[in-house]
This record gives C-alpha cells, sequence and structure tokens, in this order.
C-alpha cells in the first residue's frame, strides 16, 4: 500500500523512545515490519518503530537457554541466529515476514508452533507515560494470534525487547501436515533441515510480499460448535479440521475455496491463486480495495456456511 504517516520515528534504545514521548504528534501507532497491517488511508500522526537490533544470551542451564532480543530484530534473522546456535523453539516459524516486537503482539504461528510457546517475558514501554513493564508470558493472555497488546492494551505499551526460553536438547515438532514428510527427504530432524523444509513448503504456498504485496493470511481459522461441524461434514465428507480449544477449527482457506473465490479478483485485490487465505495487491490496490474483497468473502462465507470469518490483519 502506498500510505504515508505524518512522521516516523525509529528508536534505537528505550531512552530514546522515553525522550520522544515527551513532544509527540498523536495519535500514535506502533509498528513492527508492518507486515500484518492494512492501512485505510494515510495516517495522520506519528509511527513509531523499534530499531533495537541486539540478540544477547542472559541466562543458560544444561538443556535451556534465555535469549533476549530487540524489538527491530527482523523476526527471521533471529530463526536464522537459533539454528545456527543450536538453540530449539522457532525453527518451525522460519520465514515469517516481520520483527521480533510484532511477533509477540501478534503471536505468530505456524506448523504447529506459537511465539507464545517460547516466549518468557515481553519487555515494554508505556507510550502514556514511558514507564517500563515487564509482562509475563501468562500475563499476555496468549491465545490463538491474540495477546493483551492487541486486546485490553491495544496501542498502550511499545515492545522493547522480548526474553525468549529455548532449548538446547532436540525437541523437533514435525506434526503438521506435509512437514515430517519433506524433513525425512532432507536427510532427518536436524534444526537446519527443519528450517529448509518450512522455508520450502511456505515458498509453494505463500506469495514473497516484496513481490506480490499481501499480509500472509487475511482471516483466521475459525473455531466452530461440535454441533456447526457436523452440519458442514455432512454436505462436505472431505472438510479438513483440527481440534480446537472450544470447539473444531475449520482451516479458512478452505471455507473460501468452497466460495469460489480461490484465484478471484475485486478490481485490484485478488484472491491468491495458490491459498484461498491470502488476499494479493496485484498493483495499485488501496486499503478500501481490500477491504470490499475481504468483506465480499467474510459475506459469502456466512451465506454458505453460516461462519463469520475474522480478520488477522489488523486495519488501521
Ligand atoms: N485449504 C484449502 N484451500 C486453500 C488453502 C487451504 O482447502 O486455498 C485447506 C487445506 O485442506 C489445507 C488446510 O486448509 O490442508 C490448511 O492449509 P495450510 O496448511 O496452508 O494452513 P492454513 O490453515 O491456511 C495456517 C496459518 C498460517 C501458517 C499455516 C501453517 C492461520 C490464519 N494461518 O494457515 O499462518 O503458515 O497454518 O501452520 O492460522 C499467517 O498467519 O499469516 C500464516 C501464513
Amino acid at each position: 500500500m502506498d500510505v504515508r504517516a505524518d512522521s516516523l520515528i525509529d528508536w534505537a534504545t528505550t531512552d530514546e523512545l522515553k525522550n520522544a514521548l515527551q513532544d509527540i504528534e498523536k495519535p500514535v501507532l506502533m509498528i513492527g515490519g508492518g507486515s500484518n497491517l492494512l492501512f485505510m488511508g494515510d495516517f495522520k500522526g506519528t509511527v513509531l518503530h523499534s530499531t533495537i537490533s541486539t540478540i544477547e544470551i542472559i541466562g543458560s542451564t544444561d538443556d535451556h537457554v534465555h535469549v533476549k532480543v530487540g524489538a527491530g530484530v527482523i523476526w527471521d534473522d533471529f530463526v536464522a541466529w537459533c539454528t545456527v546456535n543450536g538453540f530449539w523453539g522457532v525453527e518451525n516459524l522460519s520465514a515469517i515476514p516481520g520483527e521480533v516486537g510484532a511477533s509477540a503482539v501478534q503471536n505468530i504461528g505456524a506448523y504447529g508452533v506459537e511465539a507464545k510457546d517460547v516466549i518468557d517475558t515481553v519487555q515494554t514501554i508505556c507510550l502514556a507515560d514511558g514507564t517500563e513493564r515487564d509482562f509475563s508470558n501468562s500475563e499476555c493472555n496468549y491465545a490463538y494470534r491474540q495477546s493483551i497488546f492487541k486486546n485490553e492494551l491495544k496501542g498502550q505499551y511499545a515492545v522493547a525487547y522480548v526474553i525468549y526460553t529455548l532449548s538446547k536438547v532436540p525437541q523437533p515438532k514435525l506434526g503438521y501436515g506435509a512437514l515430517e514428510q519433506e524433513v525425512t527427504r532432507l536427510g532427518g530432524p536436524t534444526l537446519a533441515n527443519i528450517r529448509q523444509a518450512v522455508i520450502a513448503i511456505r515458498e509453494s504456498k505463500l506469495p514473497d510480499p516484496k513481490v506480490l504485496g499481501n499480509a500472509g493470511s487475511f482471516f483466521m481459522n475459525p473455531v466452530i460448535s461440535e454441533l456447526e461441524f457436523n452440519i458442514i461434514r455432512s454436505n462436505y465428507p472431505d472438510v479438513p479440521s483440527y481440534a480446537a480449544p472450544g470447539g473444531v477449527k475449520v482451516p479458512a482457506g478452505w471455507l473460501i475455496e468452497k466460495t469460489g473465490w480461490k484465484g478471484r479478483s475485486l478490481g485490484p485485490a485478488a484472491v491468491y491463486e495458490k491459498q484461498a487465505l491470502v488476499l494479493v495487491n496485484k498493483g495499485g490496490a488501496t486499503g478500501a480495495d481490500v477491504k470490499r474483497l475481504a468483506d465480499t468473502i467474510i459475506a459469502d462465507v456466512k451465506q454458505k456456511f453460516g461462519i463469520t470469518l475474522s480478520t488477522e490483519v489488523n486495519y488501521i
């Protein structure tokens, strides 16, 4: 999206952010890489972006290591660093676009692992008064693509550092779909092979945002009741599903594909032809164009299946 903000402040230390907050044009928007944001227009205020780019081992036991990572570190650089150093926990999250700070807000996830599984503490700065506040994992209220920073405390805290607990002992998690097969083909479950397999699977399904504008999964996979699921299954015996807290998770990509939207366009916005959960900007799309497509898809899925999809992408 070609959008502008009135001003952008890159902050490289917590003191820089605290100083900037004393005299700042409001509203304020804290962003990471921007990978999960859809701007509906220019931003009339100040965008804050952390450039803290340190990765520091702050503790270690026989089995585990505690690593403090700056919010501005590119997420996949951190994953690559863990792979090289033999630290287990984030390899399934290889090649996810974005930065470390935002990954703790969004609770990014892929291939059976979520950021919350390895986060120990999220260190933040309060945007209202510049005070520091640490959130333990349980205080972050993590759930599927959710955290306290997206809900109750939305827009109130800037992440400065995330502290992770990673394993020195191999802990391959290969339960998801084609992952085990691909890892076996590469020679077995080493960190490097898992990373390579995840990257290959992602590349086969997901468009590179640098080449074709997109925000990854546009919608979250809905969790529906057993009853609702059984009704769908009676009409579509092949409906894919996963057990989930509170019911059954159905892939939104499947629901969208069944409405006939996969690969189709609405103006300059389109549904990606290889993965119906991804909306793409074919060139020149505005936030309104993408929202029009998203709203149309939501209405069609609602009409066909009685399920209301929620967006994973945050509208600004
Ligand atoms: N499917 C279809 N048609 C499609 C797409 C998917 O029928 O066009 C069905 C297939 O049955 C497939 C199943 O949906 O087996 C699951 O598809 P996929 O493995 O591609 O995963 P997903 O549920 O669509 C989720 C995450 C992704 C993550 C993958 C892998 C969400 C919203 N998305 O997608 O995360 O990479 O699983 O774990 O949970 C992201 O959040 O931006 C993201 C890319």
